[in-house]
């Protein structure tokens, strides 16, 4: 489990692995954040395939190609807003890791990479948000799941201090760096 799960700190845009992770809306027509940094980096194309796919709803995750990413594919998860945590934010951000790594398995994904989802704009209190998702990630890779590799991608040292101390504590990992 250990060398299966890695933190890196920078810009999910650059990763080299199989497919990365989009934190988007509901429209699924770009936006700011890691969403714009993505489409500036993956180009046109990819916004005109997202057009097709007639949007996503909360939790949920489609699937397109990466365009002039690294990335061969690019997975498009829509997290729940933060209203205070009674409007089943943290099942609803649970459902876009679980969904993104069955995509990730259906298509025969090896390496993922997921930014924070829901930390940004949307608000998610970030330690809350970093156990949900090295939570599933972990329940994930133990069913005998084929995906070899699943790093967390933070922006900025405070965001890689958290969630490399999330792993720690949840993986029960030494020192993790991607
Ligand atoms: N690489 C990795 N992580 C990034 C990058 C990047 N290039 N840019 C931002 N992030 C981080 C943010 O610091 C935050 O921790 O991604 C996390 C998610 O933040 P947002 O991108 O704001 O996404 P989210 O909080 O899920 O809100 C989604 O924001 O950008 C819009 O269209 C998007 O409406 C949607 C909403």
């Amino acid at each position: 489990m250990l060398n299966r799960i890695a933190v890196a700190e920078g810009d999910i845009t650059i990763q080299h692995v199989d497919a990365i992770v989009n934190a988007a809306n509901n429209a699924l027509l770009g936006g700011g954040g890691v969403d714009g940094a993505i489409h500036r980096a993956a180009g046109p194309g990819l916004l005109a395939e997202c057009r097709r796919l007639n949007g996503c709803a909360t939790g949920q995750a489609k699937i397109t190609s990466g365009y002039n990413l690294p990335a061969q594919w690019v997975i498009h998860t829509v997290g729940p807003i933060w209203q205070g945590g009674n409007q089943d934010e943290d099942n609803l951000l649970a459902q876009c890791y679980q969904n993104s790594l069955a995509l990730a398995e259906q298509n025969d994904i090896k390496s993922i990479a997921f930014p924070s989802i829901s930390t940004g704009v949307y608000s998610f209190p970030m330690e809350r948000a970093a156990k949900i998702a090295v939570t599933e990630i972990k329940q994930f890779l133990e069913k005998g799941s084929q995906i070899e590799r699943v790093v967390l991608v933070c922006f900025g040292q405070r965001a890689y201090n958290i969630h490399k101390a999330v792993v720690k504590e949840i993986i029960g990992a030494g020192d993790i760096t991607s």
